[in-house]
């Protein structure tokens, strides 16, 4: 199955969103990946809902909000309300995961579950009847431009082995040497953030990108 990419804006510069965004999109990016940042969660502070719907307004391609931010349920209907067609929280930001699943699933969007890398999957396997996609993260959450963190791949192992038909989203560290390993652990979505921004070439970027895991 070939893998989508989900390019975030982490490490672009918020002075010009715009641009880079629709670089990504003609470049032929399946969707956008938001990563919302509380300060609590993760020591960085990012953006709201707002900009979801002012990137709406630049680019047509899909829109997914990664939420790593404290009490998910008091933010997820802004995200909605902006019409990401996903939202992700993590797991360990809520005791009330299974039930924040199902209120995002009748909304009508896509729910997306997050782990950190210190959190067993097992953590998720309560969770897999009520979302459609469970994000594993390959580094610490807050920063773009880490290095994936090997083991974490075992989770999206255990993961695709248990549930085949599962949306598995690997996020961090990924670029031309770590996504072939992250696709071939079962990743039926790549997150990619500094790499893909990274120098003028972003259609490069992402050309080297695909054939890396095609
Ligand atoms: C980190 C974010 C990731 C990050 C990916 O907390 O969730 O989406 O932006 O960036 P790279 O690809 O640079 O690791
Ligand atoms: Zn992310």
């Amino acid at each position: 199955m070939t893998v989508r990419i989900a390019p975030s804006i982490l490490s672009c510069d918020p002075a010009d969103f715009a641009s880079p965004v629709r670089d990504l999109a003609a470049a032929g990016a399946d969707v956008l990946h938001l990563d919302v940042m509380d300060g609590q969660f993760v020591p960085p502070i990012t953006f709201g809902a707002d900009l979801a719907v002012s990137l709406a307004k630049v680019v047509s391609i899909p829109i997914e909000a990664h939420l790593m931010v404290q009490a998910p349920e008091r933010h997820v209907g802004a995200f909605l309300k902006a019409g990401c067609f996903r939202v992700i929280f993590h797991a360990e930001a809520t005791v009330h995961a299974h039930r924040l699943a199902q209120e995002i699933r009748e909304a009508g969007a896509e729910a997306g579950v997050a782990i950190n890398p210190g959190t067993p999957v097992e953590a998720l396997y309560p969770l897999l009847d009520v979302v459609d996609l469970a994000l594993v993260m390959t580094v610490n959450p807050g920063y773009g431009g880490q290095r994936l963190i090997p083991g974490c791949l075992e989770k999206v192992r255990a993961l695709h082995s248990l549930r085949p038909d599962l949306g598995i989203e690997v996020d961090g560290g990924i670029d031309p040497e770590t996504a072939p390993k992250a696709a071939q652990a079962g990743a039926t979505w790549l997150v990619a953030g500094s790499f893909l921004v990274s120098g003028a070439d972003i259609a490069g970027n992402m050309r080297r990108l695909r054939e890396s895991c095609a």
